[in-house]
């Protein structure tokens, strides 16, 4: 029987890791987003088939397990496989964080399993023969993606139940969780981690050293959590994209040891992918980069209780047929997209809208915020749904500097991206750029109720004089705007 040969199995690698890169290239923009994702499932596919060619060559060389183990790898592949399409299928698009946590959660876990698995018995990976200690190198590298892949696991788990709401467990609860002398708990473990990693990488002898591993391994879960517990409110997505970059970077440092290069090219691409939009984001945040990085940001609880507090004032209330008969009598709409529409599911009502409204001569553009819903590019996602054409939507930069020539900003159950509080220096939300409706001539917002978005703050647009509120589902109010304006 013959095997897969080494240099097609370079080759097969080759090819895959042309098809991340292009598959990244594609995903930056949202006309190029479903050939980007056809790229990537392509790599991926691959990508495995490869791996399981070539473990199966190994194993029939090995001969040592009786297939027992090639079964096991199959077994893992269909198992793994199944659960991630059923997932995949049933998630809801505003769920799609909580599901990213938890997969990244799993990176990190099969990270810190590969390495267990490697400094136990380096000659089943071919990395030393039986009896030769491991060399520093790969000790170094072992320690490091253990590291990174107990933070990447235990500090998404915390992120899961942060995002999903769902438990009363108060680690899991979405405000930040602090006291006295954290940042200087995790400097000390962060100082015992590389002290404990120099005794296990330079431990004499022929047997691995377990003990300061394990305290390591440990160590390293607790950090995860500290490091993302005291993180709360709008801070959210960037942790969820930091954490995918810590996954890609435990993925690749197990690569190194395993001297595998698609692990170390793919874990590398979304190491440095997830970092770039980490930055991307914070800048959209207005938070400081480093902070992110060494965790323990943005949770300022006191400032977020003060401005979280719900203010008594009169808001102007209108009909949705008030809003049509505004909205087609002007000459610019911007519509401002927020999370709201996301759970109302309305994109297709507001497409039509849209569509009714262009008929009369309005000029209408989208206006989409880089944090607007629960996850990075959600509304172009949500309108893509739609087929909304790419050239009617417009990113916060492109589109700001339009706000104060319009006629009509309609703002569909997004809150937090328009609220003009970040303009206030006191403001826990202080310097994070938002879409200036505040600046149109008339804004009309549709929300059920006064209640304040994902940051918990009150919103200063809903009570401007020029504001006219319409409450509601967003799908219902839309769909009487369509009639109306019909
Ligand atoms: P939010 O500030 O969360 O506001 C959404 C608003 O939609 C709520 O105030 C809610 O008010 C309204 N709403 C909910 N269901 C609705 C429905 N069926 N019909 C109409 N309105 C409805 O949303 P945003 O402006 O999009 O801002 C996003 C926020 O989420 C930011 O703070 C951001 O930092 C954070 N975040 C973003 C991400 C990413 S990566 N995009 C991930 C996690 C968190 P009512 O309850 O009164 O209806």
């Amino acid at each position: 029987m013959s095997y897969i040969s080494m240099n097609l199995v370079t080759m097969f690698y080759l090819i895959a890791s042309v098809c991340f890169i292009q598959a990244l290239k594609g995903l930056s923009s949202p006309a190029t987003a479903r050939t980007g994702n056809a790229f990537g499932m392509s790599g991926m596919a691959i990508a495995t088939v490869t791996t399981v060619a070539l473990i199966f060559k190994l194993q029939a060389q090995a001969a040592t397990t009786g297939g027992l183990g090639f079964g096991l790898v199959l077994l893992g592949v269909v198992v793994g496989g199944g659960i991630g399409a059923f997932a995949a299928k049933k998630v809801e698009m505003t769920k799609m964080p909580e599901l990213v946590a938890a997969m990244h959660s799993l990176i990190g876990l099969a990270a810190v399993c590969i390495a267990v698995a490697v400094v136990a018995e380096p000659w089943v990976f071919q990395i030393t023969t039986a009896g030769v200690a491991l060399p520093f190198g790969n000790r170094l590298e072992l320690f490091i993606g253990t590291f990174v892949g107990a933070v990447t696991f235990s500090g998404s788990v915390i992120a899961f139940g942060k995002l999903s709401g769902k438990y009363k467990f108060r680690l899991f609860q979405g405000a930040p969780v602090s006291f006295p002398g954290q940042h200087m708990l995790n400097l000390g473990i962060a100082i015992a981690l590389v002290a404990l990693g120099l005794v296990f990488c330079f431990a004499p002898g022929i047997e691995p050293a377990w003990t300061p591993f394990i305290i390591m391994a440990v160590l390293a879960f607790i950090l995860g959590v500290l490091i993302i517990i005291p993180i709360g409110g709008a801070d959210m997505p960037v942790v969820v994209s930091m954490l995918n970059s810590y996954s890609g970077w435990a993925a690749a440092g197990i690569g190194f040891s395993l001297n595998n290069s698609m692990l170390i090219i793919a874990g590398s691409l979304v190491g440095s992918s997830g970092a770039i939009l980490s930055y991307i984001m914070c800048k959209a945040m207005n938070r400081s980069f480093f902070n992110v990085i060494l965790g323990g940001f943005g949770g300022d609880p006191a400032a977020a209780a003060a401005g979280g507090a719900q203010e008594q004032r009169p808001v102007k209330s209108g009909s949705a047929e008030d809003a049509a008969f505004i909205m087609s009598n002007a000459e610019t709409v911007i519509i401002v997209p927020g999370y709201g529409l996301a759970v109302a599911r309305a994109q297709h009502s507001l497409k039509e809208l849209v569509e009714k409204l262009t008929h009369k001569g309005v000029i209408v553009k989208y206006a989409i915020h880089p944090v607007a819903g629960r996850m990075p590019g959600h509304m172009n996602v949500l309108l893509a749904e739609a087929e909304v054409p790419y050239d009617q939507v417009f990113e916060m930069e492109d589109i700001n500097g339009e706000f104060g020539q319009t006629d009509v900003v309609l703002v569909l159950g997004a809150n937090d991206v328009v609220n003009p509080a970040a303009k206030d220096p006191k403001s826990p939300i202080a310097g994070m750029p938002i879409l200036e409706a505040y600046k149109a001539k008339s804004i009309i917002v549709n929300k059920r109720s006064m209640a304040s978005g994902y940051a918990g703050l009150d919103n200063d647009l809903f009570y401007q004089a020029n504001t006219m509120m319409v409450f509601g589902d967003a799908k219902k109010v839309i769909e009487a705007m369509v009639k109306a304006v019909d």
